[in-house]
This record gives C-alpha cells, structure tokens and sequence, in this order.
C-alpha cells in the first residue's frame, strides 16, 4: 500500500481527530518518549491535538503533516514556527508519530522529506529538533541531513518508570 503525505488544512483537522488519536495513544503505550507518561489515556491524547495542535496549526504557528495509507492516517510530524522575533530563520521539528503497526516502510522519512521541503518554501534556513538519546529516531534524522548539536542528561522522564533520560538536540542547516 503506498504512503501519501499531505499538509493538513483547517478541512482535514476534525476527520483526522481520531487517527491521531490513536497514533498518539498507540505510541506513547509502547514507549514513545514523546512528552507523557504513563498512565496516558485516549482523552488525554485526543486533548492534545485538540487543545494543543490544532489551534496552533488554525493560529499560522504549526504546520501538520498527515501520512495516509489505505484511508487512513498512520503518521504524522509538526512543523514549528512560532518562534522569537529574532529567529525568523528557524523552524522546530515536533512530534514526529508512526503508529507502531506501520513502522519501517518509510512512513517517517516520507514526512520529514514532505516537511523538509515546506520549511525551503517558507524560507527557514535551519531546522532544530530533539530526541531521546539512542532512539530508533536519532538514526533517521542523522540520514536525511541533521546534526548532533549535543545531549543533555537527564531531560525527560521515561513514560514507564522513575527514570530519567537524556535528549539529544539535532539540527539541519537548509542550503
Ligand atoms: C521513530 C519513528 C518515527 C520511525 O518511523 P518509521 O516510519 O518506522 O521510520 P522509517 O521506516 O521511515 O525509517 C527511517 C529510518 O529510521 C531508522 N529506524 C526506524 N525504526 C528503526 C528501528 N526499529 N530500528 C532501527 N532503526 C530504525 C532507520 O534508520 C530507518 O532507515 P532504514 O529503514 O533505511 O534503515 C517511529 O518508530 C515512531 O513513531 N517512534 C515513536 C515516536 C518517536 O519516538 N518519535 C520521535 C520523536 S523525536
């Protein structure tokens, strides 16, 4: 089944609702270090985007992509940019989800590509993001252009235990 990716408009928002939520629950329950932690239920999740994302994305500050395989969206990852005066050049890169039943078939790579190529259209000229030391996701970035800029040690609770983790800030320079 092929991938198709797509920037969300205001149209999409409500039907991707529930997509959405399932990859975001789907994925935190198998370990995803993406900002909670357990116990993380479908509520919680779909207050995210609703009360998070999706403002952001109708206020100009976020761009959404939408990874649709078969009718259905299995990935998604965010375009920040609502950022200070004095970092007109820059964009984040956020929340980069793969449902865990459609992993390794380049959803991932197929987003960040999608998103690559907007940020060059807008004009941003850097892109930043961070992730948890030794993921699978580190690799990923490191592929496609970005950068190790350094990792802090304990950042961010693991979603399961009492632990703490380190992130690793990675950027990519668009020239
Ligand atoms: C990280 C994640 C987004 C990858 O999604 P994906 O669609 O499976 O990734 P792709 O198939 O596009 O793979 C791209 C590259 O990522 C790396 N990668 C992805 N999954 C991997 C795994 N299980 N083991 C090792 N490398 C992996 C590989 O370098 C891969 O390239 P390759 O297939 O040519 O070897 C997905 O595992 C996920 O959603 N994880 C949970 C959320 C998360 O941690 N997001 C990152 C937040 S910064």
């Amino acid at each position: 089944m092929s991938v198709t990716i797509l920037q969300a408009t205001e149209a999409d928002l409500a039907p991707a609702l529930g997509d959405l939520t399932d990859i975001l629950h789907a994925c935190v329950h198998a370990g995803a270090s993406v900002g909670f932690i357990l116990p993380f239920d479908r509520d919680a999740a779909r207050a995210f985007w609703e009360e998070r994302v999706f403002p952001a994305v109708r206020a100009g500050g976020a761009r959404l992509f939408l990874a649709q395989e078969g009718g259905r969206i299995v990935g998604t990852v965010q375009l920040g940019l609502a950022l200070p005066p004095n970092q007109p050049h820059r964009a984040d890169v956020s929340k980069m989800l793969v449902h865990p039943d459609a992993r390794r078939r380049g959803v991932a790579r197929a987003l960040l590509r999608a998103l690559d190529v907007q940020a060059r259209a807008l004009g941003r000229t850097l892109l930043v993001l961070d992730t948890r030391s030794g993921d699978h996701a580190q690799p990923l970035y490191e592929s496609e252009g970005f950068r190790v800029a350094g990792e802090i040690p304990g950042y961010c609770r693991n979603p399961f235990t009492d632990t703490l983790e380190s992130t690793t800030y990675m950027y990519k320079p668009l020239t």
